[in-house]
């Protein structure tokens, strides 16, 4: 595979500056975003919530990778008296960010690059942001540092199964070299085309190990049943095949 020498961290920071706000409309039409909405983040908000809601009140919780901080405004309505942080890497996202909540903090930097305080955050929430790293190690190591004991990282990435299936020249899904760790390129809609990196379940996992995690569930969500009348072709396609996966890992004590 053609090796890039480009920082992919400033590939993608340019793309989402410069479709901050196609990627915004997009997720705000609900037929456009059946897969964000249906599969990512409900199951993320149901891993969430008992973990806002916990009794410990004031925590403080980070929201890694926020793009236009919609999941940061749901914690935030969830417990008002949390302390919620968003940061991005791309300035256009974090300008919609501030533009439609005002009332919370957001900051600009990558994922590798978190200034705050060891121990500081009770969770880091990620909601799609993990898969465009090129290696998790430094990123793994940040969130770790910046969690308190026993604090939660809920994340969600693209399935490590489902970014390696491709359509056969007869339509048939076949699954394309698992185990390469290289990059891809894909489309979030015409125009928009984003490069992310392959990991595998080994990789992510090791990755979380060797950061002091220890990983308590995996969710591979399948669509509702109650979704099949409405969204027929949506509900069979991603009732037989896996988009996202969720991980939930707990900081070790040091
Ligand atoms: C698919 S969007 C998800 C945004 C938001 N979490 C959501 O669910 O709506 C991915 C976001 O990750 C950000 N991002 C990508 N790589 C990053 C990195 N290394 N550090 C910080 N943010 C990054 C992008 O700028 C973009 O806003």
């Amino acid at each position: 595979m053609k090796k890039i020498k480009l920082d992919p961290n400033r590939i993608n920071q340019k793309i989402y500056d410069r479709f901050a706000r196609s990627y915004w409309e997009k997720r705000q039409d609900l037929k456009r975003s059946l897969y964000n909405e249906f599969l990512e983040i409900r199951p993320m908000r149901k891993i969430l919530l008992p973990l806002i809601n916990e009794k410990k009140s004031k925590k403080k919780i980070l929201d890694l990778g926020c793009g236009s901080g919609q999941m940061s405004a749901w914690i935030s309505k969830c417990d008002p008296h949390a302390k919620v942080i968003g940061v991005d890497a791309s300035s256009k996202m974090l300008e919609l960010a501030k533009e439609n909540y005002s009332y919370l903090q957001f900051e600009q930097t990558f994922s590798h690059k978190l200034y705050f305080a060891d121990k500081y955050f009770d969770i880091v929430t990620s909601s799609l942001m993990i898969h465009y790293l090129k290696d998790l190690g430094p990123t793994f190591k940040a969130v770790s540092r910046v969690l308190k004991n026993h604090g939660h990282f809920v994340f969600s990435i693209h399935h490590p199964v489902g970014e390696v299936l491709k359509k056969n020249k007869y339509g048939a899904l076949v699954l394309k070299n698992y185990f390469h760790q290289d990059w891809y390129r894909w489309k979030m809609f015409p125009g928009m085309n984003l490069m992310s990196y392959h990991h595998t379940f080994e990789t992510i996992v090791e990755a979380l190990n060797k950061n002091h995690f220890s990983l308590l569930e995996i969710i591979e969500p399948r669509p509702a049943k109650i979704l099949a009348k409405r969204y027929p072709d949506f509900y069979k396609s991603s009732s037989q095949n896996p988009s996202f996966c969720l991980l939930h890992a707990v900081r070790r004590p040091r």
